[in-house]
């Protein structure tokens, strides 16, 4: 499958070794050009390429947005409609500023500001070297690092479910986008390290 991964960070490396590993195509966009990134397509070897993000985001069967949170709007000027787009973004404000989410989770919030694009919200929990490192395809999928995945789309959903297993981890079904703010920052699941029996028992804990 091609992938365009937009934001070439910690995040963006790691889910382009991550997706390489298993076999797939990935171009990597930044916002300074593809110049900019042929010390990470040397790294990334023969099955990465650097475009620009609107060649990125039309090079992808599935798209990752994995740019800083506030940045997210100057993506909604990409061809994004009708596609699978990962978010994996974190709203820290004293990073990234004060921001309305409207009294949104942060997953529902990055939807709105992609309009038409099918927002699935995942590898937002996870730090990015345990993403680098962590998955592992020998596991029986009840023994692997949970991913956390929500979405308002369950065909979507269930796109990315299979991805993020065939790079090694477990897909834990969050729900909704509104339902993703039990994985974002400061909630019962942001950062941890379980598998999805573990995951449901922390979420089972709190409703309680
Ligand atoms: N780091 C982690 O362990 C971690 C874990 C989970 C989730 N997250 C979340 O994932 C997101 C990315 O985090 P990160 O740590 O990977 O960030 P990062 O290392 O700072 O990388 C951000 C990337 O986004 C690119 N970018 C910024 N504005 C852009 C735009 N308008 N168009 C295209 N590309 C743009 C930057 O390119 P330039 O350098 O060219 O500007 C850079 O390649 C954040 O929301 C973060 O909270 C991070």
């Amino acid at each position: 499958m091609n992938i365009g991964i937009i934001g070439a960070g910690h995040i963006g490396k790691a889910l382009a070794q991550d997706f390489i590993k298993a076999g797939h195509r990935v171009a990597v966009a930044n916002s300074r050009g593809p110049e900019s990134l042929q010390g990470l397509i040397a790294e990334l070897g023969p099955q990465a390429t650097a475009l620009s993000a609107q060649e990125a985001a039309e090079f992808g069967e599935i798209l990752v947005e994995t740019v800083p949170f506030a940045k997210v709007p100057d993506l909604a000027k990409l061809p994004l409609a009708g596609k699978i787009v990962i978010d994996t973004a974190n709203y820290y404000p004293q990073r990234d500023g004060q921001i309305d989410l409207g009294g949104h989770s942060e997953g529902s919030w990055v939807a709105q500001q992609l309009p038409g694009a099918r927002v699935v919200k995942a590898f937002n929990a996870i730090a990015a070297a345990d993403l680098a490192s962590q998955g592992d395809v020998s596991k029986p999928v009840g023994e692997r690092r949970a991913i956390f995945v929500s979405s308002d789309d369950q065909q979507a959903k269930q796109t990315v479910s299979r991805l993020i297993e065939e790079i090694g981890f477990a897909a834990m079904d969050t729900g909704t986008l509104a339902g993703s703010a039990v994985n974002q920052n400061g909630a019962p699941l942001y950062g941890k390290n379980v598998t999805i029996s573990e995951g449901q028992k922390i979420i089972d804990q709190e409703m309680k």
